[in-house]
């Protein structure tokens, strides 16, 4: 038994901030942005907390998947811009749907958040603990991104998206996970900085660092090599490969991750374009509109990646099934 997509919801806050409306608050331009990362757009919200992102996205998953939400077991939450320290993120979104059987906790793996979830539920599913799991991935990254900073603003936006998952006999064939926590300076939010009576200062509150290269430098270096050891260790060729639903941070590093793999774009679909980098949400996002436009059928196989902050990767070898 494994770990299968029951159902995919998707929701995005309504506001849509374009490339021009930042360059009238930062000096950028849409040439600059839309040439380095293929980002024409994001979402930013403008009172939706990442939790209530993640709980329409959750509700949706739950009812393209026919499942109540009193039938979870489980609830994980990849975010790394979560409402609060305590409750998680997970736990609030647990009393937002009134799954009241789930047991609910947050996972910190940055933009490979939704990937390290489904590797957990994977987890418990083949020890046969749990059943019926909901993975979500929400950020609303607008909170910690530094708007006086051109580097990092233009790349971020807020969103969410959750798959409901079921113990079955298609779906994951394998998956794997990494970390590198000597690089997790590459790119950083710093959550608050030490104070108190003792040091005399006042706690002060991070925004988003990052330095673009290293990550790029890593992206491209661990995502084809995660691609290539699942497609290995499973002996699986290219063609075997229907799609690879990368996590959506630029497409210069999705163009670069299909040259090293020698594959064509079309085997690499994108959402970067409308809704930028979403973190932990990029893949579930991604998937929901692959699903909308029908693009998977029975038995494709699919590879998703997702990297990041940490820093962390992770990949996940599945078998579509259509029961979304
Ligand atoms: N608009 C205009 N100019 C900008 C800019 C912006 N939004 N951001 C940076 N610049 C400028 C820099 O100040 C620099 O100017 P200088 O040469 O006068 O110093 C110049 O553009 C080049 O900056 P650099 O950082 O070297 O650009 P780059 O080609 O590396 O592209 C990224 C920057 C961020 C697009 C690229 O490094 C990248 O995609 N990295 C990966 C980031 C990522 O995906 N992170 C999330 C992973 S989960």
């Amino acid at each position: 038994m494994t770990a299968s997509i029951a159902g995919i919801g998707a929701y995005v806050p309504e506001t849509i901030v374009t490339n021009d409306d930042l360059a009238k608050i930062v000096e950028t331009s849409d040439e600059w942005i839309t040439s380095r990362t293929g980002i024409r757009e994001r979402r930013i919200s403008t009172g939706e907390e990442t939790s209530d992102l993640a709980a329409e996205a959750a509700r949706r998953a739950l009812a393209a998947a026919g499942v109540k939400a009193e039938d979870l077991d489980l609830i994980i939450m990849g975010t790394s811009s979560p409402d609060c320290n305590y409750p998680s993120g997970a736990c609030e979104v647990q009393a937002k749907i009134g799954a009241v059987n789930a047991a609910a906790f947050d996972v910190s793996a940055a933009c490979a958040g939704f990937i390290f979830a489904m590797n957990i539920v994977q987890g418990f599913f083949k020890s046969g603990i749990y059943q019926t799991a909901l993975v979500i991935g929400a950020e609303t990254l607008s909170k910690v991104t530094d708007w006086t900073d051109r580097s990092t603003c233009v790349l971020f936006g807020d969103g969410a998206g959750a798959a409901v998952l079921k113990n079955e006999k298609t779906g994951i064939l394998d998956m794997l996970m990494g970390s590198d926590g000597t690089k997790g300076e590459a790119l950083m939010c710093k959550s608050r900085t030490l104070g108190n009576f003792l040091t005399g200062t006042k706690p002060e509150i991070g925004f988003m660092t990052m330095d673009g290269q290293e990550v790029f430098r890593f992206a491209v270096k661990r995502v084809p090599e995660s691609i290539e050891t699942l497609m290995k260790r499973n002996h699986m060729e290219k063609d075997d490969i229907r799609y690879y639903v990368l996590h959506q941070a630029n497409e210069r590093i999705v163009e670069a991750v299909a040259r090293r793999l020698k594959e064509p774009m079309d085997k690499f679909p994108m959402t970067i374009a409308k809704y930028g980098n979403t973190s932990t949400a990029s893949i579930p996002l991604l998937l929901n509109d692959m699903v909308e436009q029908g693009m998977l059928k029975d038995g494709d196989k699919i590879i998703m990646s997702g990297f990041g902050a940490g820093m962390t990767w992770g990949a996940v070898l599945l078998e579509w099934k259509q029961s979304v």
